[in-house]
């Protein structure tokens, strides 16, 4: 028995926050973001709108599309490292929500890698027969945590949802296969310092800004590429595939260079190269999911078609996904 996706959802706020917008805020040039990053502009959620709302959101879309009713789901697996709160998780918020009553569910925290996590586990809960149908959402808020005085980070990030089905039947997308990986040697390349048991929310804490991302930028950028090639050709050998085989690659929508210097190195055409970071930036663990949606939507993948999804993040986490368009069942 193969998982397979049989329907995706995605959501963004409408609140757009552009580079004009952000030369206003920091010592900064659409010039400078744009040649840099490839970003143009990125949304912002409303004060009163929240990880689990769009996610929410999000969720319902690829309910609706896959006509399954929330009763139907067995399983919410929410990925998230902006949840509303430490607990409950935000799985058991939308859950509520949505009248998903006989599911189960968990918030997993991988950062920007957190679609292909959630993605693996829904797959291996499905193959094993555990479960028929899970819901995947990954959303972040990524505005609460960034300083929006701090040029370095505040270009790059916007807010997010996105979503899929993965059910042991129908038409879709098949999941061949995925691998995953991590460095915790590198964990203080991306960081949120203050918040956690280690450093607890303090006076102190606020006033130096430690409730923040913090990032090596110059770092992450070598790490992430080196790790998604690594972990794309790991996938494609495992299927004894080639880069010849991809028909399409979504990469994590972190930066345009990360993006164009993953697809130089699989010779991957410019037009086989899907991208929406131009105009939501990076919005972590929906970034993938979000651009997937986007893809589908745009009704240019056909029978048999594969699709390869690498993302990578904070941890440091990375990831690799196999799918190919099956519309049989
Ligand atoms: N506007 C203008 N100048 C800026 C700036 C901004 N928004 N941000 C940084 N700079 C400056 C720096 O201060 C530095 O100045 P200095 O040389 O006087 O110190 C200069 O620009 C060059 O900085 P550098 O870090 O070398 O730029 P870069 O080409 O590496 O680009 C990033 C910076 C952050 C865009 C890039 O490193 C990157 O995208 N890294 C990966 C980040 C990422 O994807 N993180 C999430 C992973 S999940």
């Amino acid at each position: 028995m193969k998982a397979r996706i049989v329907s995706t959802g995605a959501y963004l706020p409408s609140k757009i926050l552009t580079n004009l917008d952000l030369e206003q805020m920091v010592d900064t040039s659409d010039e400078w973001i744009t040649s840099r990053t490839g970003i143009k502009e990125r949304r912002i959620a409303h004060e009163e709108e929240f990880t689990s709302d769009m996610g929410l959101k999000a969720a319902q879309e690829a309910l609706a599309q896959a006509k399954l009713p929330p009763e139907k789901i067995d399983l919410i697996i929410f990925a998230t490292h902006t949840p509303d709160h430490f607990f409950p998780s935000t799985a058991c918020m939308i859950q509520k929500e949505l009248g998903a009553k006989n599911a189960a569910g968990f918030d997993i925290q991988a950062a920007c890698s957190g679609y292909l996590y959630g993605l693996s586990v829904a797959k291996s809960f499905i193959e094993s027969g555990a479960y028929k149908n899970i819901l995947l959402v990954a959303s972040e808020k990524l505005s609460s945590i960034i300083d929006y005085e701090d040029r370095n980070t505040c270009i790059l990030f916007g807010d997010g949802a996105s979503s899929a089905i993965i059910s042991n039947e129908g038409a879709g997308l098949i999941i061949p296969h995925i691998c995953l990986g991590s460095d915790g040697d590198q964990e203080n390349l991306i960081k949120l310092p203050a918040g956690g048991c280690r450093k607890v929310a303090s006076k102190e804490s606020v006033d130096c800004r430690e409730h923040f991302l913090r990032m090596e930028g110059r770092e992450v950028f070598k790490h992430a590429v080196r790790r998604m090639e690594q972990a794309a050709i790991e996938c494609l050998e495992h299927e004894g595939l080639t880069d010849a085989d991809v028909s399409w690659l979504i990469a994590h929508q972190a930066n345009i260079r990360i993006i164009d210097a993953i697809a130089k190195r699989f010779s991957i055409p410019a037009d086989r190269v899907y991208k929406t970071v131009h105009k939501y930036g990076n919005t972590s663990s929906s970034s993938v999911g979000i651009a997937l949606h986007e893809l589908l939507l745009d009704g240019n993948v056909n029978e048999g078609d594969r699709l390869l999804l690498v993302a990578f993040g904070a941890g440091l986490t990375w990831g690799a996904a196999l799918l190919e368009k099956n519309s049989n069942g």
